[in-house]
């Protein structure tokens, strides 16, 4: 690309040479000498004169539209230019242009400046909080642990005495509470965790048959009380490298999920796993009430619930989601939502294929034959 310096130099050159050259010529040729030289003089003048009108518009034009280039660029890197004098003798336009540009870029600069601090502010008001939420949650598990080991005391009752069956049930309903309260104090340390991004996860290489298998013993005899089928369709095999504990913990939201919204009779719920390229997308589908488009969008958001009235069967706090996104997040993979209205609801999930060599591979397909 050409600078405005060096075209104007160009036009203004070049015509400077023509007329010259014009002149140069007429005085070779021509039979009148004494015209020809005076013509000489008069187009060696205007030469002159050309390349001086360029000098002159070229400092007056081209270097305060290059200052002013040169402030812009400045700007739109540090969002702040520095204050300069210039030259009153120059163009006025040019100068107010100056002058304005300087206005501006002070006027945004400042409210750029004004909106990163607020921000600054507002992520060290919301660590503050999230920090303090944690704190709470922290001193509300302390005197959960004796609740929950006296009403297991109470429920041997060799130990603390009879109860009769009223005494039982309350035990039991205080015992079923409590185990709520239990979930909902570590959940919300855990979404802490994750904002603070300080979840711990413990990485290890592990098949994502294995994870998916975990999952399906754990929650088969669960479904099979609900009267629902669960099924596993392993597309791949393929090792991950991965936190088994945290993904069993997004397979148990996302199945208790799927069990509170199939229908009564017929409910379905299918893992498993499927290839995609450097990652293993693993997936629940069921057939219950779905979830629409919109609701889609937040479904993610901590504490979001879709309208509770008549899909929900049961209680929760919203959390669950959220939790399982950061989890899969922490571990380098993302998760989505893929749903239709009364049709069914499939959440996918992927995680990094394990890097490992091929030998390395096998032994941990085949822990016994590698040891031989
Ligand atoms: N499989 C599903 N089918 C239909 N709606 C679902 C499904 N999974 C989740 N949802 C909707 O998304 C909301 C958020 O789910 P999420 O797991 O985050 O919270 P929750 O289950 O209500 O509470 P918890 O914190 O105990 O998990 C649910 O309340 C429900 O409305
Ligand atoms: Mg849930």
């Amino acid at each position: 690309m050409i600078k405005i310096k060096q075209a104007l130099f160009l036009v203004f050159g070049i015509t400077s040479f023509i007329m010259f050259y014009i002149g140069l010529l007429n005085y070779l040729t021509t039979q009148d000498k004494g015209m020809g030289l005076i013509f000489l003089i008069f187009s060696s003048i205007v030469a002159f004169g050309t390349l001086f009108a360029g000098l002159y518009i070229s400092k007056n034009i081209t270097k305060p539209i290059e200052s002013l280039a040169q402030r812009m660029n400045e700007f739109s890197k540090n969002n702040y230019i520095k204050k300069i004098s210039v030259d009153d003798k120059g163009i006025q336009e040019l100068q107010s242009l100056h002058k304005n540009f300087e206005d501006m870029a002070n006027i945004v600069g400042g409210a750029l400046e004004k909106e990163k601090q607020l921000n600054l502010k507002l992520h060290e008001i919301d660590t503050r909080k999230t920090e303090f939420m944690s704190m709470i949650s922290h001193e509300l598990k302390t005197p959960l642990m004796p609740i929950m080991g006296y009403l297991q005391l109470l429920k041997k009752q060799e130990l603390m005495g009879e109860l009769n069956e009223k005494q039982l049930d309350a035990i039991n309903e205080i015992s079923i509470s409590t185990e709520i309260l239990q979930k909902l104090i570590q959940d919300v340390l855990t979404a802490q965790k994750i904002d603070l991004g300080k979840l711990s996860v413990e990485k290890n290489i592990v098949e994502s048959k294995t994870l998916v298998e975990n999952s399906y013993k754990a929650f088969n005899p669960i479904c099979e009380n609900k009267g629902a089928k669960l099924v596993m369709s392993l597309k791949t095999t393929e090792m991950v490298y991965s936190d088994p504990d945290r993904i069993a913990q997004v397979f148990s939201n996302l199945i208790s999920n799927a069990l509170s919204f199939i229908p009564e009779k017929d409910g379905l719920i299918e893992i498993g796993t499927q290839d995609n390229s450097d990652y293993v997308t693993f997936f629940v589908r069921d057939n219950g009430v779905g979830i629409s488009e919109d609701q889609q969008k937040n479904i993610f958001k901590k504490f979001y619930q879709v309208d509770t009235s008549s899909k929900r069967k049961k209680e929760g706090s919203g959390l669950g989601l959220s939790i399982c996104e950061g989890i899969v997040k922490a571990l380098g993979g993302k998760m989505w939502v893929d749903s239709t209205v009364n049709q069914g609801t499939t959440f996918f999930f992927d995680l990094p294929k394990a890097k490992i060599p091929i030998e390395r591979f096998q032994s941990f397909k085949n822990p016994a034959k590698s040891k031989k």
